[in-house]
Order: structure tokens, then sequence, then C-alpha cells
């Protein structure tokens, strides 16, 4: 009896947690911007710097110059460079954009960090390989919402 009571309190508590996530299919957009957090849990800069740095999570700079990020080599230049990002959009902008840069910029060649349907995914990578549909968005709701909280700190 104490047992079930546990599992029913443990999955009550696990529903709770998902329930409160924006899934990518429900994203709403007001002029490429998310007005709403995906999560509605503060992102965190410091984890958002390492998403923009890293090439298996936003590879950010593969496109894009951050001069704060200057320690992570070779960055691309088909992007803008984001320093002062923080200051030329909101956050909601920024959610807007780091979530379907095609909101913001039609026909951008951002990828959509977080989506899954309606359009084509870029290959993997490595192997060359059409992406596989069953994959989640490229990011986390909450990756989303630290990549969020990062660029926020990029001031002019
Ligand atoms: C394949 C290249 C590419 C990648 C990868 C990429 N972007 Fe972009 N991004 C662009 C381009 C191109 C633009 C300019 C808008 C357009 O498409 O016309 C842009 C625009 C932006 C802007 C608005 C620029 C400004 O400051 O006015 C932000 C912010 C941004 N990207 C953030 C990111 C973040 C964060 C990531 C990683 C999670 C990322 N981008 C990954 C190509 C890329």
């Amino acid at each position: 009896m104490k047992r079930s009571i546990l599992t029913v309190s443990l999955i009550c508590a696990t529903m709770s947690a998902s329930a409160a996530e924006v899934a990518p299919t429900n994203v709403k957009f007001t002029d490429g911007a998310i007005a709403e957090s995906l999560t509605g849990v503060a992102g965190d800069p410091v984890a958002g710097r390492e998403v923009l740095g890293s090439r298996s999570l936003g590879n950010c700079v593969a496109c894009h110059q951050v001069t704060d990020l200057s320690d992570v080599p070779f960055h691309g230049e088909i992007g803008p460079m984001l320093d002062g990002a923080g200051s030329r959009w909101s956050d909601a902008e920024l959610r807007g954009i780091v979530a379907n840069a095609k909101m913001m910029f039609p026909d951008s060649l951002m990828p959509s960090f977080y989506r899954t349907d309606g359009y084509t995914r870029p290959g993997n990578a490595f192997t060359g390989e059409a992406a596989d549909s069953t994959f989640g968005p490229l990011l986390t709701a909450q990756q989303v919402e630290d990549v969020v909280a990062y660029l926020a700190t990029l001031k002019e």
C-alpha cells in the first residue's frame, strides 16, 4: 500500500515537470518572437555560453563571431557578429530567433534549434547521412532558455 502511494506521487512529480515545458509543436510566435519562457525556469547564462561554443550543441560560432567566446577557435562569418545582441533584441525576440530563426528572418540559413516538423533537417555532419525524422529538436527547451539568458548579457 505504501509502495503504490509512493509510485503515484512519483508519476505525478514527473508529469508536472514536463507539463510546464512547451513542446516544439506548441510554440506560439508573435512577429518572430516568443513571449513566454519555454520552461518557466530562468535560463543559466553560463550553460548558454557553453551551448554557443560547443560543436555538439549549438555550434553557433560556426556561423557567428562573439568576442566573449574568443577562447573558442574558428568563428564563422555567415551570420552577423553577436556582440551587442542583448541590446538589439528583447528576450522574447532572442527566444524566437534561437527557436526558429525563419519566423524572424524568412529564408534564413540559420538552423531552427527548437523545431521538429515541417522542414528539412540538416543531415548528420559526422556520417553525411540524412537526419532521422525521429530526432528531437537540436536543443532542449531549457538549453534554448540558457542561450537566451547568455545572449541577453551581450550588451553594446
Ligand atoms: C548556419 C549558420 C548559422 C548558425 C549555425 C547559427 N546562426 Fe544565428 N544567424 C545566422 C544568419 C545568417 C543570421 C542573420 C539573419 C538572417 O538569416 O538573415 C543569424 C542571426 C542571428 C541572430 C540575430 C543577429 C543580430 O545580432 O542581429 C542571433 C541572435 C543569432 N543568429 C543567434 C544564434 C545562436 C544563439 C546560434 C546557436 C544556437 C546561431 N545563431 C546559430 C546563421 C547561423
